[in-house]
């Protein structure tokens, strides 16, 4: 049997088409809608209004992060439903999304993917009720989410000038998934890492509520700068982050000075560098595009509330960091 990341074809978190092509493949589709789709294409999830509520979907799967299956379902449950927590919204049910083939995977996985799972989801209040399986090579696991909420959706597209910009969690995933399929670390080395990649972004996204955020989204696959210009795009702003802010995995820094990044990283790169404005080192403006998996929330609030994010960020015993403000015009600058 083989360690499930000798399985994986492309390393990085999930072997996703570059944000640029994506762009490319659908230039020519118009997508529909309808009064009843409140958010539709291009935002973190898909939204529409049902009688006094807002149902949000969401579908998100990934090739493994870690070795540990049962861990790495952990991560990628909590990667597909933050989708639903950049909303504003709380997730209900969920369908599986499996592929998996028992003559490369141990057939005790397949169990354990389910069981981790199921236990992530518990914790968020909500249930699996169905999925789909694939005979693949190549394992990969995630879920379509349903959740809901009774107030308007927290889109991309609401951030202004002079705001606070905040992330909830370290960025440096995809390079520490690389060191780890390179087998450069050991998957114990990764203690912190795991930590952050099987957290739920709930207590996130109830802050980001309280706090009357304008804007959210979540940092997965276009990595920090890569989510932070589309929701700049969205809101036709601009972004400005301070590098010494933003908070990243030691040995992440260690490892992306020797530029052992996935190939995600550089596909980031090339989708914000018409935008980005940085007198800083090669590597550290790559590593601030580093593919994440199941990332923080990254939201805008208004600067007066500063204190009061601190406070209440504190007293629920989570991470705040606040990494840079929204600026006019269309430029992300990093300082
Ligand atoms: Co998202
Ligand atoms: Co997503
Ligand atoms: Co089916």
């Amino acid at each position: 049997m083989k360690r499930l990341l000798d399985l994986v074809r492309v390393s990085g978190c999930a072997a996703k088409i570059s944000p640029l092509e994506l762009e490319r493949y659908l230039k020519e589709v118009e997508f529909k809608t309808s009064d009843s789709i409140v958010v539709g294409v291009g935002d973190d999830a898909g939204v529409f209004k049902l009688g006094d509520y807002y149902i949000i979907q969401t579908v998100d799967f990934i090739t493994p992060v870690l070795n540990d299956p049962y861990l790495w379902a952990q991560a990628s449950t909590a990667n597909a439903l933050s989708d639903v927590y950049a909303m504003g919204g709380e997730p209900v049910s969920a369908l599986a999304i499996v592929c998996f083939n028992n003559c490369d995977m141990n057939e005790k996985d397949f169990e354990l993917i389910i069981k981790g799972s199921m236990d992530k989801l518990e914790e968020a209040g909500a249930f699996l009720i169905g999925g789909h399986t694939v005979d693949d090579k190549e394992p990969k696991f995630g879920l379509a989410v349903t959740g809901y909420m009774k107030r308007e959706p927290i889109t991309q597209s609401g951030a202004k000038p002079g705001q606070l910009l905040i992330l909830t969690k370290p960025i440096g995933v995809g390079v520490m998934v690389k060191a780890l399929k390179d087998k450069r670390i050991a998957e114990d080395d990764m203690g912190e890492i795991v930590r952050y990649l099987t957290m739920l972004n709930n207590r996130a996204s109830h802050l980001m509520l309280e706090l009357e955020a304008s804007a959210c989204t979540d940092v997965t696959g276009f990595g920090l700068l890569g989510h932070l210009y589309k929701m700049c795009r969205a809101s036709r702003v601009g972004a400005k982050i301070y590098y010494d802010r933003v908070p990243i995995y030691e040995m992440a820094i260690n490892f992306a000075k020797e530029k052992l990044f996935p190939k995600g990283t550089y596909e980031n790169y090339k989708f914000v560098a018409p935008v980005l404005k940085s007198k800083l080192e090669d590597y550290i403006n790559y590593l601030l595009c580093d593919p994440v998996t199941s990332g923080g929330l990254l939201f805008s609030i208004d600067r007066e509330r500063e204190k009061e994010l601190l406070k209440k960020a504190k007293d629920m015993g989570l991470d705040v960091w606040i990494i840079g403000e929204v600026t006019e015009g269309s430029e992300l600058e990093v300082l």
